[in-house]
């Protein structure tokens, strides 16, 4: 029988919800492959970029990912610490476990390090969610993206703006299979579950600081969401004192705003002496980071959502749930609104932020299902491997 062995890879909490699915149809091919007499081997590495219970074990739990058979525990570092030390210890594993395929998810330091690795071993390369462009270089995630689709064998697009921009980079159009979302195959997934979550419940279960005054503010439904971790607006005190000023004097004074933070988002605004002016607002209503189903009940009843995730503006797209997007570009436009999606680009201005919040507010949720965003997106990537496969090796 012949064999076909797939490392596939996570490092940081935005792959883990890429993840789930692929394992998921992976194991439904199986059968299917078993019956027409081939093996399919899967191997799942996690580089431990994120190692927090809160930012990894948890996802792996709620959404039902099976533990990681290798665990390269790489922790955080500088940049090149992080990719220098996923390599070292990714090479280790290749040579082990000689797989004929590694797959790698999204654009974090996981994804390029071990793109990098797979190809000096010749091993071929799978990129899901391949071809996003922001055109930024300074986002180290930009790099990553660039670099992971030049080395692959196979890419994987979320939409067709993705298959127009590898067309212009030259990337020859038999690498490139437009599959869809895999994120919105996890959304669609656990949708029913998230909805059964109460708020209250998320809010006490997760609250930084003081419970009683803090939860009153949330009996009246309406509330807003923040999520914000990006260097480039919690790193420099003259970005974040700003914006923090009007998150807790305008935001939080129309309505109570959750904001489930992110350790770096911690760190930074206790470095900067802004933590315990944003925990004694009383409707500014921080969380330690919530798991996967928490943070989707949060947006679907959420009045706008303000963030620089690319997954939430992706999520918000497909909820409706009207999104300012605290970046000044983006790698995902079919969620701008411009293109009928639920996100508008407004940088970290505080005068372009007010402008676009109060525009927003006015807005109504306003559902769009990009083409192939329909929950069956991993069954497209295990047959587009295993077709690339067919092609160009059973022929021999
Ligand atoms: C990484 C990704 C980013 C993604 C984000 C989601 C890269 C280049 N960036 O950024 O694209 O949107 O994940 O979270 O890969 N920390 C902890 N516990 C953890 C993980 C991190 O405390 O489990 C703290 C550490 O101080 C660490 C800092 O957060 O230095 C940043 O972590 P890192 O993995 O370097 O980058 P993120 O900002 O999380």
């Amino acid at each position: 029988m012949k064999t076909i062995k797939i490392i596939s890879v996570v490092g940081a909490r935005p792959n883990f919800m890429k993840i789930a699915p692929f394992i998921e149809a992976i194991k439904v091919h199986k059968k299917e492959c078993a019956a027409s007499g081939l093996k399919l081997n899967h191997i799942l590495v996690h580089t431990g970029q994120h190692y927090d219970v809160s930012m990894s074990q948890t996802f792996f739990k709620s959404l039902d990912i099976p533990d990681p058979d290798i665990n390269l525990e790489v922790g955080s570092g500088s940049h090149a610490e992080q990719v220098g030390q996923t390599m070292i210890a990714f090479e280790r594993v290749l040579r082990r476990e000689k797989p004929d395929w590694v797959v790698v998810v999204g654009d974090v330091n996981a994804t390029l390090a071990c793109s990098v690795t797979a190809k000096k071993e010749r091993v071929r390369l799978c990129h899901i969610e391949a071809g996003l462009r922001s055109g930024d270089m300074t986002m180290p995630e930009e790099i990553n993206r660039l670099v992971t689709d030049r080395l692959a064998d196979l890419l994987l697009t979320p939409d067709r703006l993705s298959n127009e921009n590898l067309r212009k980079e030259g990337v020859a159009e038999n690498k490139v299979v437009f599959v869809g979302n895999i994120m919105i195959d996890t959304l669609e997934a656990n949708r029913a579950k998230a909805a059964d979550l109460k708020i209250g419940t998320i809010c006490i279960e997760n609250l930084i600081g003081d419970s009683t005054l803090k939860l009153s503010g949330l009996i009246c439904k309406k509330y807003s969401l923040i999520t914000m971790h990006r260097p480039s607006n919690v790193d420099n005190p003259n970005v974040l004192r700003p914006l923090i000023h009007f998150l807790c004097e305008e935001v939080a004074k129309d309505m109570p705003l959750i904001w489930p933070i992110h350790p770096r988002s911690q760190k930074r605004l206790q470095e900067f002496g802004l933590w315990h002016d944003v925990l004694k607002i009383r409707n500014m209503i921080l969380l330690n980071p919530i798991d996967y189903h928490e943070m989707l009940r949060l947006n679907m009843d959420a009045r706008l959502l303000l963030t620089d995730s690319g997954g939430l503006q992706e999520e918000c797209t497909v909820l409706g749930t009207p999104c300012l997007t605290l970046r000044w570009n983006t790698e995902r436009p079919v969620t701008l609104r411009e293109r009928g999606g639920a996100s508008v680009l407004v940088g970290n201005d505080v005068e372009k932020i007010r402008i676009e919040y109060k525009r927003t507010l006015a807005s109504e949720r306003n559902p769009m299902r990009p083409e192939l965003w329909d929950g069956h997106t991993a069954e497209r990537c295990v047959r587009a491997i295993l077709e690339y496969d067919k092609k160009t090796l059973l022929p021999k």
